[in-house]
């Protein structure tokens, strides 16, 4: 038996990069998929894939910064797959325009901190009811190696990805009674076309990677398992995908 045959798995930022790889690394183990992105097109390639391998999937395009949004994408998959037992947060990311706190452009703190931090409020102030109607559910959220140890250059992506740890611990505690479990992936350096572009091998991020950069994939795997009945008395963790930055 597939590790999550029966289950439906709701990834915000489906469309690509981490998302993408959970998605079909999902898909494989019998989920049923909504991929929900603001790039729609790039969600509906990711459920052309899943379709020709056999699976099930809906895209639905939205900004998970948008509570409308986020109200479609669930009704959306709670209408086409019954409900919701797992939650990806994938949506988000950085950019050039972050910088330390005395630099950074003011706009895209907001921008970040709407979109990373209260993008991953929204979804999951719409789907926990949803999880604790069926039974329980698992959530999966992601902050980054720079809300686990001191890296400079990008605060206000660090702010919002600390939001994210400590908000998701808070969930944790709040909900663990009604079966919804809650953890945080904390990547370091993960080669999607992104990153790629902009973190290069000559930064101090990258050198710390022990093991060398992620893939996609590596990160992948760990939110199965965190989606996955194997991870039934895990809650609270955060899961370190980083190459051994982190202990640097
Ligand atoms: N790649 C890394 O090195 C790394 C490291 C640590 C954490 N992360 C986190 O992992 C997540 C995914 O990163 P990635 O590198 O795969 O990014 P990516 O850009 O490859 O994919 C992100 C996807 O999210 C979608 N998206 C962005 N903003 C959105 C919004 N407001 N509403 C809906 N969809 C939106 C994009 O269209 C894209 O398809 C991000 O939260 C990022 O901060 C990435």
């Amino acid at each position: 038996m597939a590790r999550l045959d029966g289950k439906t798995a709701l990834i915000t930022g489906g469309g690509n990069g981490i998302g993408k790889a959970t998605a079909l690394a999902f898909a494989r183990e019998g989920a049923a998929l909504v991929l929900a992105d603001f790039r729609k097109e790039f969600a509906d390639d990711v459920v052309a894939e899943i379709h020709a391998s056999g699976g099930q999937a809906l895209a639905v395009g939205g900004d998970v910064s948008s509570e409308d949004d986020v109200e479609a994408m669930v009704r959306a998959g709670v209408e086409r797959f019954g409900q919701i037992d797992i939650l990806m947060n994938s949506a988000g990311g950085g950019s050039t325009a972050d910088g330390p706190v005395t630099e950074l452009d003011l706009d895209e703190f907001w921008r970040t901190i709407r979109v990373d931090l209260y993008g991953t409020l929204l979804t999951c102030r719409r789907v926990i009811p949803e999880m604790v109607n069926s039974g329980g559910g698992s959530i999966i959220n992601m902050s980054s190696l720079r809300a686990v140890i001191g890296t400079h250059g990008a605060d206000a992506y660090t702010a919002s990805k600390g939001g994210v740890l400590a908000m998701s611990r808070a969930m944790a505690m709040q909900w663990a009674e009604q079966g919804v479990r809650v953890n945080v992936l904390a990547p370091g350096v993960v080669l999607t076309e992104r990153v790629a572009a902009f973190i290069k091998p000559d930064n101090p991020i990258y050198q710390k990677s022990l093991l060398g950069p992620s893939d996609p994939e590596d990160v992948a795997e760990m939110a199965l398992f965190l989606a996955s009945d194997a991870a039934r008395k895990v809650t609270g963790t955060v899961m370190r995908v980083d190459g051994g930055a982190s202990i640097y």
